[in-house]
């Protein structure tokens, strides 16, 4: 059985000096910094590599005692992150980030091409017109049915439930919000332990595994498309690894 490993790193776990992030980039991610001239966008792209490469490093025993900046993760053609150790083939391993606002997630799943995203979303209200133009007609309804506060965390937790499925498709939002149907069929209470939510995607005949939990003020979904896995279909646990970047050489 196949582990699909995921973290959360953000705050007082993350190095806030800039130079030490870059100094464990690989040559291909220095040069890919360099293009990004917004500052949140550097930091996010920085923190997102840096949590990366944690993982994979942790988890990995290929790559236990590879140095980070041997490690590249850089974007496919489709924007989907891609983990390069040696220029001649993508390292085999599955990886999906997502980051906001000073934390990043990270899920690794240590084969190749396992169809898997990851997302982190703050717990906002959205505006009615949000809903109308993203959900479908089922969300809609099942929305409809909540009080103002339940609202808030049902639409973030949906709206990322559909960007974690696109993240796995590699499609990301040049799809259609709407095909992607999300069921949450545990309630809602804001607590931070995993809980199943159902996934459907309109023209993709496949099944689907997805989770979600609360973390603060974020929600945090992983989705897993099981098409050309099914053994994924069995449970899959999910392992949190701690953030103690001092433990670290870069
Ligand atoms: C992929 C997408 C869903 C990301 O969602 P987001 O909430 O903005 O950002 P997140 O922090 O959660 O995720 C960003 C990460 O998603 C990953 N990602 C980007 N495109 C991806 C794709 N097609 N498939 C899978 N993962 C993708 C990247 O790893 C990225 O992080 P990185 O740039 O540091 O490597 C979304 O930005 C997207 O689809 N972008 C491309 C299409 C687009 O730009 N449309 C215009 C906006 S409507």
């Amino acid at each position: 059985m196949v582990s699909i490993y995921w973290t959360l790193a953000g705050g007082s776990a993350v190095p806030a000096d800039s130079a030490f992030l870059e100094h464990s980039l690989s040559v291909a991610e220095q040069i890919y910094l360099q293009s990004l001239r917004f500052p949140r966008r550097r930091a996010d792209w920085l923190l997102g590599r840096w949590v990366a490469k944690h993982l994979l490093r942790t988890v990995d025993e290929r790559l236990r005692g590879v140095e980070a900046r041997r490690i590249s993760v850089l974007r496919s053609a489709q924007g989907s992150p891609q983990v390069w150790v040696s220029p001649e083939n993508p390292f085999p391993v599955s990886l999906s980030l997502s980051h906001r606002e000073g934390w990043a997630a990270c899920a690794v799943a240590p084969v190749p091409n396992w169809a898997l995203g990851i997302d982190l979303e703050v717990i906002e209200p959205r505006p009615r017109s949000f809903v109308e133009d993203f959900f479908t007609l089922d969300e809609q309804a099942f929305l409809h049915r909540l009080s103002v506060a339940q609202a808030a965390l049902a639409v973030t937790l949906m709206w990322s439930l559909k960007e974690a499925a696109l993240k796995a498709l590699r499609v990301g939002l040049t799809w259609d919000t709407r095909r992607v149907n999300v069921c949450l069929p545990s309630g809602l209470s804001p607590d931070p332990s995993w809980r199943a939510a159902r996934i459907t995607v309109r023209g993709v005949q496949a099944s689907w595994q997805a989770w979600w939990c609360v973390v603060g003020q974020n929600v945090l979904t992983l989705a897993v498309c099981t098409e050309t896995r099914p053994e994924a279909l069995v449970y899959v646990p999910l392992r949190h690894v701690s953030t103690v970047h001092q433990s670290i050489g870069c």
